[in-house]
């Protein structure tokens, strides 16, 4: 199937490659000339694992090309797929990217004798797709539904392991406003054997909203008590978890063995959800409810434990070591998760700059996310300095704070930590492992400390 993919983020050029490694004919349109001349080299402009050697292989396999016209692209295309940001502007989704290329699809289809799908694959709040575009698609082109189809498709891919999310989906939603739309994404993801389901679009907008608002509900309930079980002592929140989970309906017993579902990872205590996505649509939703007048009083709560979750690191510090001021802290892990450079509302800038408000010196480190990392400051802090070999400066150390669950991090057991602090913020290794040096974490603290 020929397939225009607008929009070469992480959603756009991940699905776009995934769909062509499956056979179909993908033209990608990004409107930055230096992302699309990269792109034709095969190097995606973002990391993420798998995805150039993917690339590579579909570009030299014929499958995969990419332009900044989308007239060209769209030339012929069974199905365009809109693939743009929404970013968050005041807490309110901001829909200027998907009118705008709404806009230019309908002004193509205008001249055009061709029938095309249009595909929504952004996140967008529900009636956007049979509202919002629509209309600017109608208007543009002077055509109706039927004349051209309409659809919404949306994304459940994790950053990190977004190629394997794409190639195993645990579900497809088919979202469409009329048959033949829904014919065409049959056709397109015939290749997957997974559950697909078939809706109208606002209800496909609304499954990918309340996917992703459940689970931050349940990281931002699963800290707060485990805030009240440091607050009160004498508790680790894993052993509390540990009992609760024994409950069959978090772990069920499926012939005589338990079962470990995903959703219990969402129990582990740490310093809060980031990323491009969690809050930024936790947010939508929150503000969509109180614009359709159904307050979201559950998602504000969610929002605002997440927010101050980050410094639950610094303040326990603080209870524990007095004042900071010039202590030796090295941060380990800028990315908001590991395996990706993103550093989109990552705890880890909310933690240096806690730091930094106590007149700490900081070093910190990440494998691939410092970069990204640097340009969250304007002006770089004199207290703040970026290392390579992170191993190294573990002796200089005071306090060492494992930020983001990085696997190379783990090393830090095997190394000499007599007399320093280790703040795991992120259960990365059991406590038990760590001798002569203070163990600090979320979640737990020992009595009388
Ligand atoms: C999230 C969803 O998981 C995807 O299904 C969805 O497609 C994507 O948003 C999106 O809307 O595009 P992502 O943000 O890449 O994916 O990353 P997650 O792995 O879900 O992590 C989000 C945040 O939650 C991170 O800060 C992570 O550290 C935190 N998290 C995740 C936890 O605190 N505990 C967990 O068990 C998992």
């Amino acid at each position: 199937m020929k397939l225009c993919v607008i929009g070469t983020g992480y959603v756009g050029l991940v699905s776009g490659v995934c769909l062509a490694a499956k056979g179909h004919q993908v033209t990608c349109v990004d409107l930055n000339p230096d992302i699309v001349a990269m792109l034709k080299q095969g190097k995606p402009h973002f990391y993420e694992p798998g995805l150039q050697e993917l690339l590579t292989s579909v570009i030299n396999a014929g499958k995969f090309t990419v332009t900044s016209s989308l007239s060209d692209a769209m030339q012929g295309a069974e199905i365009a797929m809109i693939a743009v940001g929404t970013p968050s502007v005041d807490g309110e989704i901001d829909l200027k990217f998907v009118r705008s290329a709404a806009k230019e699809i309908g002004t193509f289809l205008k001249a055009a004798d061709q029938h095309t799908s249009v595909i929504v694959k952004s996140t967008v709040v529900p009636g956007t797709t049979d509202g919002v575009v629509l209309d600017e698609i109608q208007i543009a082109s002077g055509k109706k539904l039927g004349q051209f189809g309409l659809g919404m498709n949306p994304e459940f891919l994790r950053e990190g392991c977004a190629i394997e999310d794409f190639s195993l989906p645990d579900r497809i939603v088919f979202g469409y406003e009329d048959k033949k739309t829904l014919e065409r994404l049959e056709a397109l993801y015939a290749p997957w054997d997974c559950d697909k389901l078939a809706v109208n679009s606002r209800t496909a907008e609304l499954i990918k909203y309340a996917n992703n608002a459940l689970l931050a509900v349940q990281i931002s309930a699963a800290n707060e008590i485990a805030n009240l079980s440091a607050a009160i002592g004498g508790i680790d929140i894993l052993d509390v978890y540990n009992g609760v989970c024994a409950d069959k309906r978090w772990r069920p017993i499926v012939n005589n063995q338990r079962v470990t579902p995903g959703i219990t990872s969402y129990l582990l205590p740490g310093c809060g959800f980031g990323g491009s996505c969690f809050p930024k649509d936790v947010e939508a939703l929150r503000t969509l409810g109180q614009n359709n007048d159904s307050p979201m009083r559950l998602l504000q709560s969610v929002l605002d434990i997440n927010n101050e979750q980050p410094s639950q690191v610094v303040k326990i510090l603080s209870q524990q070591m007095g004042s900071l001021k010039g202590k030796k802290v090295l941060v380990l892990g800028l990315a908001f998760k590991p395996d990706t450079d993103d550093v989109r509302e990552t705890a880890s800038f909310k933690i240096v700059q806690d730091l930094l408000a106590k007149s700490a010196s900081i070093k910190a480190h990440d494998p691939i996310a410092t970069s990204n990392f640097k340009k969250l400051f304007g002006e770089p802090p004199s207290d703040l300095t970026f290392v390579e070999d992170w191993e190294e400066d573990v002796f200089e150390a005071d306090v060492i704070i494992i930020a983001t669950k990085w696997d190379e991090y783990k090393n830090i057991t095997n190394l000499n930590l007599d007399g320093k602090v280790i703040f795991d913020a992120r259960r990365l290794f059991d406590k038990g492992r760590l001798k002569n040096a203070t163990y600090l974490t979320i979640g737990m603290r020992t009595r009388g400390q």
